[in-house]
């Protein structure tokens, strides 16, 4: 007890916080883009999740400590913070929902090995596979997220398309996502999956099709119909995909790059109008695409569809679910079980270890003395990672006790 109290006389630890903002590059065609330096890095292999570092200053001097996780905790959260920066001025909320969707969207189930069974795993960051047709556009989604991702060095492309997703259901006023993160990233374009993976939008039997490749990622109906109602944000444009029209009284002035066809009239709100639109069909101006049309035309799906267009509530909380289970798919996670970056203490995150403050700060603690510390500090209830309150009256104890000994020696 009493080298507890002793330590809490020594200097606290101060962390550095990156709060730099950084400047978006204009678009670049696919074309220019090749022949400039950001191209190298666009496609560039991520660095190995394993003997990363990052320095953390702790006391007087800065210390590197181990990364035990694909992606820093500390860096995902400023990350959030960017892109939310990023949104408000490039409202490309529905471009990053879909560069998300498209990196999951390649898991299949029957194929144990990763990363041969795809899924999210950062390879949509190379060319070869930008290149597939499903994927037309989404170049212009990596280009944005690019300047994000080179500010943040830990932090993994798989996680950060994910987190781009979530983070733009959210704020285009769509439900908490309940994300974990840690997701480890492919090194090289060889092991992007092979084409034809993702959905086509106009397949001979929509159902059985959405069926095969779905199931194949091993959803089911519930998750098929709540996931298509991600097409309540955004737009096709027939020169990427070859679907919709040109541009639409709703589309035509943007925001952002206008034109395209919308599903819905307010196509930057995350609500339950995508299954009331597709119900109704109504207005010229808006897309049904056959994969939407079958959501109220097949008996399974269309149970889930008509629940979705009469209450939104249950729509957001199906939604929440099968986007989470989505943003995991094939995913390969460091720590295994994933963290989370929301309230509680990241789950299977090493132990900050603010008791490392009361070492000399020159090196990391052995193991011997953390579990020492750990110990104190569970015998009273606390852990190294958050200091406990002042006890003030045990403090007074100690200095009598201090006190009282010397006067003893004194006197004998
Ligand atoms: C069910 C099978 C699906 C098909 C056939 C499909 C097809 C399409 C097509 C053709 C586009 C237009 C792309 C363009 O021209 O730029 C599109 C856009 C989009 N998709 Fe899907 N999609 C499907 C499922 C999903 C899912 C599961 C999500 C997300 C969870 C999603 C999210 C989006 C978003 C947000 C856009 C708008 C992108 C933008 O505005 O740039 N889609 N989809």
């Amino acid at each position: 007890m009493a080298s507890l109290s002793a330590t809490r006389l020594l200097p606290s630890v101060t962390t550095s916080a990156s709060a730099t903002r950084f400047s978006y590059r204009s678009a670049l065609s696919l074309s220019s883009l090749r022949s400039s330096l950001l191209l190298s890095r666009l496609f560039l292999p991520q660095k190995s999740a394993l003997g990363r570092f990052s320095s953390r200053r702790i006391g007087y001097s800065t210390v590197p400590s181990p990364k035990c996780s694909a992606s820093d905790p500390d860096q995902l959260k400023s990350a959030r913070e960017d892109i939310k920066e990023l949104l408000k001025t490039k409202y490309c909320h529905p471009i990053l929902v879909r560069l998300g969707w498209h990196d999951a969207g390649t898991y299949n189930k029957n194929i144990e090995e990763w990363p041969q069974r795809g899924g999210a795993n950062g390879s949509l960051r190379f060319e070869v596979e930008l290149k597939h047709g499903a994927n037309a556009g989404l170049v212009n989604a990596l280009k944005l997220l690019q300047p994000i991702k080179e500010k943040y060095s830990n932090v993994t492309y798989a996680d950060l398309f994910q987190l781009a997703s979530a983070t733009a259901i959210e704020e285009t006023g769509g439900p908490k996502i309940p994300m974990k993160y840690g997701r480890v990233d492919v090194s090289g374009p060889e092991q992007c999956p092979e084409e034809g993976r993702l959905p086509d939008a106009g397949p001979p039997s929509p159902a059985a099709h959405l069926r095969d490749v779905f199931y194949r990622m091993g959803l089911n109906d519930k998750e098929i119909v709540a996931l298509s109602g991600a097409h309540t944000l955004g737009r096709s444009r027939p020169d990427r995909s070859g679907w919709g029209k040109p541009e639409t009284k709703y589309t035509k002035d943007g925001p952002g790059a206008p034109g395209g066809q919308s599903w819905t009239v307010q196509w930057l709100k995350f609500d339950n109008s995508y299954f009331k639109d597709i119900k109704e069909r109504r207005d010229e101006d808006l897309l049904v695409l056959p994969t939407d049309a079958v959501l109220f035309e097949d008996p399974s799906f269309k149970v889930y569809a008509e629940k979705y267009a009469e209450d939104q509530d249950a729509f957001f909380k199906d939604y929440a679910e099968a986007h989470a289970k989505l943003s995991n798919l094939g995913a390969k996670f460091d720590p295994p079980e994933g963290f989370s970056l929301d309230d509680s203490p990241p789950k299977g995150q090493p132990e900050k270890f603010v008791a490392a403050k009361y070492s000399t700060g020159r090196r990391e603690l052995s193991e011997a003395m953390k579990q020492k510390i750990r110990a104190e500090y569970q015998a009273v209830g606390g852990s190294p990672d958050k200091p406990l309150q002042s006890n003030y009256f045990l403090n007074i104890m100690i200095v009598i006790a201090v006190l009282a000994y010397l006067t003893s020696l004194v006197m004998n």
